[in-house]
């Protein structure tokens, strides 16, 4: 019998943090030298983003980024991944470096380290700049190669205070959504041989990311992907329905986690693609497949598998959801918390990951007020509670997640759903720009202090 309970604290070493990203919450556009990116282009396309909403002024964190750690110190949070955007560097995706976007991050992280706040920082979460985008964007091997430019001028210049990295944030949303199904920027709708050769260029990213740490981070600097893999919950825990979940997982990630971990191409993965398999040169997975410190999992839903009660031979079968099922505002976030438990047990039993972090978990509502300088988000402290259990029994039964970072510390952008839809434990007032904590930002300190469920 394990002798941890629910009541028993995380480990002491758990880090438990908050995240954001550059273009939902920095504002500031066109500040400073930055160049255009593919979301301020898209969203000044009609009809693409809900309300027309833009990124120019977001949370305004560019300016208020040290009230934001003074809140983020007050509730006691000690880790906060935050983004680069690669436009403030190089505003035209390569060329000539814009310094006073370095020195922005420089001072930027200077006001965490003053404020205790741990770094981990990702260099791509979706904000091309517009001029790669004109050039092909990521279905050209151009962006690979300013991708790599753009990493190593990065992790040079923050290696002396970022010590944690993470690669790319969830490249299925900036390459099938947005190459494919044409939801995100650029918005375009491509062949799937298209959308499987932007997969192979992320990945190639992904692999020049983790060369520049290893070559420029310095000592102690640690690297990954954070990757939303498509998660499979078993309809129940047993070991046949276990076992359909995996192999459906197998097939759902054969193209990101597969790929990676494979050291290349699966021959399942290839014979279910056919002619639209990816373009492949040389050395491809060499980058690709080198070895990182941990892998970052955004979880947010899943899908239910069972063994295909019938005797078709098929290895599983996923099942539709019906209507009722309770979910957040957003349409595809269905509220199923044992996806937090079982896409790290699959990722460890799978691939043989031995550090995990949860990079991001969280949920989005359209409507909380703020009433008499409260919003009572109940919804979002049941969220976190229910998640925090399951990442809590995975814990027990030995799978090695080291971290939690809730998703998000404040209301920001959310993507073509704009300032609708509210992620944050904190309340942002998008016409005053004042800040109020939320309930669940109060249910979320106590849990980081206390290092235990409440
Ligand atoms: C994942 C993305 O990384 C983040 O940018 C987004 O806001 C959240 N999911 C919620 O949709």
């Amino acid at each position: 019998m394990s002798t941890i309970t629910y009541a028993s604290p995380f480990p002491q070493d758990f880090v438990f943090g908050v995240a954001a990203a550059s273009a939902q919450i920095e504002g500031a556009a066109f500040t400073d030298g930055k160049g255009e990116s593919i979301w301020d282009r898209f969203a000044r396309t009609p009809g693409k983003v809900a309300h027309g909403d833009n990124l120019d002024i977001a949370c305004d964190h560019y300016n208020r980024f040290d009230e934001d750690f003074a809140l983020m110190a007050s509730l006691g949070v000690k880790h906060y991944r935050l983004s680069i955007a690669w436009p403030r560097i190089y505003p035209n995706g390569d060329g000539e470096i814009n310094q006073a976007g370095i020195a922005f991050y420089q001072r930027l992280l200077a006001s965490m380290e003053r404020h205790g706040i741990t770094p981990w920082v990702t260099l791509f979460h979706w904000d091309l700049p517009q001029s790669l985008e004109d050039r092909g964007g990521w279905t050209s091997r151009t962006t690979v190669d300013a991708f790599a430019q753009y990493a190593r001028t990065v992790v040079a210049a923050l290696a002396p205070v970022v010590k944690n990295w993470i690669t790319l944030n969830e490249i299925r949303c900036f390459t099938l959504l947005a190459y494919g199904w044409g939801t995100k920027a650029p918005g375009r709708k491509e062949s799937d041989a298209v959308v499987n050769q932007t997969y192979h260029h992320a990945l190639l990213c992904h692999g020049h990311a983790v060369k520049a740490v290893r070559e420029l981070g310095g000592a102690g600097a640690r690297v990954g992907l954070t990757d939303n893999c498509d998660v499979a919950v078993p309809v129940t825990e047993t070991p046949a329905d276990i076992a359909a979940a995996k192999a459906w997982f197998v097939e759902r990630n054969a193209h990101i986690l597969g790929a990676m971990h494979g050291k290349g191409y699966s021959q399942a993965y290839l014979e279910r693609v056919g002619t639209d398999a990816p373009q492949v040169q040389a050395g491809d997975f060499d980058l690709i497949s080198l070895p990182t410190d941990f892998l970052g999992l955004n979880i947010y839903t899943a899908t239910y598998v069972r063994a295909p009660k019938d005797n078709s031979g098929a290895a599983f079968e996923a099942l539709p959801l019906p209507v009722n099922y309770p979910r957040a505002d957003s349409y595809w976030l269905n509220l199923i918390p044992q996806a937090i438990y079982w896409a790290p047990r699959m990722c460890q039993e799978l691939y043989g990951h031995s550090s995990i972090f949860i990079t991001e978990n969280g949920c989005g509502y359209d409507t909380e007020p703020v009433v008499n300088g409260e919003v009572l988000d109940l919804h979002r402290r049941d969220y976190l509670r229910n998640h925090l259990r399951e990442v809590h029994r995975a814990i027990s039964d030995g799978v090695p997640i080291h971290g939690y970072f809730l998703w998000s510390f404040i209301d920001n952008y959310e993507w073509e759903d704009g300032y609708e839809r509210r992620f944050g434990i904190v309340h942002c007032d998008f016409d005053t720009l004042v800040r109020t904590p939320k309930l669940s930002a109060r249910y979320f300190a106590e849990v980081m202090r206390l290092r235990t469920i409440l």
